[in-house]
């Protein structure tokens, strides 16, 4: 495990999907935001094929594994619809998710604890068809721990917390959330897991999960796809690139 290497960046490009589901029609195209932002840093494409398909269709998928030269993270809940669907493709990687209907975006992390057994037996085949599961979970060490017991290779924190309280100006609570953060991190590093972050990250709050030196990987959608109204998609990836490489660097 590369400690201290290269911090991977993926983009997450559902929302440029909502932006075209809300007219209909062909426009914006997430693939050709995956071929921008391939070609501007981006280490790896995300997308969330929901239940719903609010945003990223059955199509773009499809599409994403055509056209894309770096590896595709699909994110995704725990049910049987979307383990067949990524066994048919078989993607780079599958991040598991939690998923309700009702809520705006992924809310909490995946209650793993709560489901070992039958997250063990879903994954499994997941593992076996060649993709590297990933779990979602909100950094509390029991559910590092379980993840790790069900035999998931990643988990990938969710800095939701952090960035709510950090954006509401609740410096104590972020800082709090920060501090969970570092140690869940180090925590599942030292399980042996390779550890991945995500959820709500801006150019404001990136730079501490970036310096964090066991996180391999950041998923970041839909700051990067908002600052793309006005700096253009390849600029805000290659802004939030070099904050997460400058971070990195003084640590
Ligand atoms: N990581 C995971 C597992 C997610 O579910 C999401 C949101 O879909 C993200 C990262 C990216 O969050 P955001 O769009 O807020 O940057």
């Amino acid at each position: 495990m590369a400690e201290n290497g290269k911090l991977r960046l993926g983009v997450n490009i559902d929302h440029v999907a909502t932006v075209r589901n809300a007219r209909g029609g062909a426009y914006p195209d997430p693939l050709r935001a995956a071929r921008i932002a391939q070609e501007a840093g981006a280490d790896g494409i995300t997308a969330h094929l929901r239940e719903d398909r609010r945003h990223i269709s059955d199509a773009d998928i499809d599409g994403l594994m055509d056209v894309l030269t770096v590896p595709l993270n699909f994110e995704m809940a725990a049910t049987d619809e979307m383990q067949k669907i990524a066994l048919r493709h078989k993607p780079h990687a599958v991040c598991i998710v939690p998923e309700k209907r009702e809520e705006r975006t992924t809310e909490g992390g995946l209650e793993v604890a709560r489901e070992e057994n039958r997250l063990a037996h879903f994954i499994a085949p997941l593992r076996d068809a060649g993709s590297r599961v990933s779990i979602f979970i909100a950094a509390e060490q029991r559910q590092v721990e379980a993840a790790h017991r069900i035999g998931a290779e990643v988990i990938e924190l969710h800095t939701g917390a952090y960035c709510d309280a950090h954006a509401e100006g609740r410096t104590q609570e972020a800082g709090a959330e920060l501090e969970r953060l570092r140690e869940m991190a180090a925590f599942a590093h030292g399980l042996g897991l390779e550890v991945h972050a995500g959820h709500g990250l801006s150019f404001d709050t990136v730079a501490p999960v970036a310096a964090f030196p066991e996180v391999q990987e950041l998923n970041i959608g839909h700051f990067l796809v908002g600052e793309a109204i006005f700096l253009g998609l390849a600029p805000a990836i290659q802004e939030m690139r070099r904050l997460m490489d400058g971070a990195r660097k003084q640590h």
